[in-house]
């Protein structure tokens, strides 16, 4: 693990297990992301590594959007990984990235938690963490996939005023917070674990405890499309894929993309 005098990296690895990912910390990138793809792509990392930004200046976050975080209560990473399936049989990975980071909390004892299609994991219905995923490259039988995380740690008023949605962050009833160094420990212990898995044996294996975790399954659900267009429906089930089947009176309908909005959630 590279060191910083900002980062303890002997609480991280005091928590790590089993951790395939080399570690990199560095103290401020404009996005993890983007650095990560840039070192893939010149060769100058190796896979799979782990890349943590202390700062990110200029998070990206799904369909164009920003990630906002800051240099102290935020947690900002990105994983690189080799899997031996095309980029058309990993489209279910980012769903496995949300059970991960699910049980990685869940083992942390930060209540209340759960996801909502594809990979979003909110508490208490508020947006706690984001994940991005990215391909760095791919063949016919294999995809290494860059897979960008941001998890809100502890509580930033400032950083709520500049979002337009409600943020939720891990502290507990007394305002404390795990450690920006066991969260990561915890996180990249279950995705080694996750990872190998799914490479082997895709989601099936995951869709159940997926299923229940999330916010909105046998639930109606309000859906975004990425053309603008917004359908309604009953959640019924999820695709080996990792699309969602959603049934509108007596007619199923299957969606890859798209963002829910939960019916609870004014
Ligand atoms: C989302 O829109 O919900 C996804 C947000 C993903 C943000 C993370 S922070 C670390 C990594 N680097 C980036 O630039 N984005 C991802």
């Amino acid at each position: 693990m590279t060191k910083s005098p900002l980062w303890h990296s002997q609480i991280c690895e005091h928590h790590l297990h089993n951790n395939l990912f080399d570690i990199r910390v560095i103290d401020e990138l404009s996005s993890t992301n983007g650095y990560l793809l840039d070192e893939v792509k010149h060769r100058r990392i190796v896979t799979p590594s782990c890349i943590v930004a202390l700062n990110q200046t200029n998070g990206r976050g799904r369909q164009g959007r920003r990630w906002l975080s800051d240099s102290k209560n935020s947690l900002t990473f990105s994983v690189n990984y080799l899997f031996n399936r095309s980029l058309t049989e990993s489209t279910s990975l980012p769903l496995v990235v949300a059970l991960a980071i699910y049980d990685a909390l869940n083992a942390l004892h930060i209540d209340d938690i759960g996801i909502k299609w594809p990979n979003d994991i909110l508490r208490q219905q508020k947006k706690l963490a984001g994940i991005l995923v990215e391909c760095a490259n791919r063949t016919q039988h294999s995809s290494e996939l860059v897979i960008g995380i941001g998890l809100n740690v502890g509580k930033n008023h400032l950083l709520q005023e500049n979002v337009d949605q409600p943020l939720a962050d891990c502290t507990n009833t007394e305002g404390v917070s795990p450690s920006r160094e066991e969260l990561l420990a915890l996180l990249l212990n279950h995705l080694s674990l996750y990872f190998k898995a799914f490479d082997e044996e895709g989601f099936h294996q995951f869709k159940e405890r997926w299923l229940t975790h999330c916010l909105h399954f046998k639930q109606q659900v309000a859906l975004t499309l990425p053309d603008g267009s917004t359908t309604e429906g009953l959640h019924v089930d999820i695709l080996e894929d990792g699309s969602i089947l959603v049934r509108h009176d007596a007619t199923l309908s299957v969606f890859h993309s798209g963002e829910i909005r939960l019916r609870s959630i004014a």
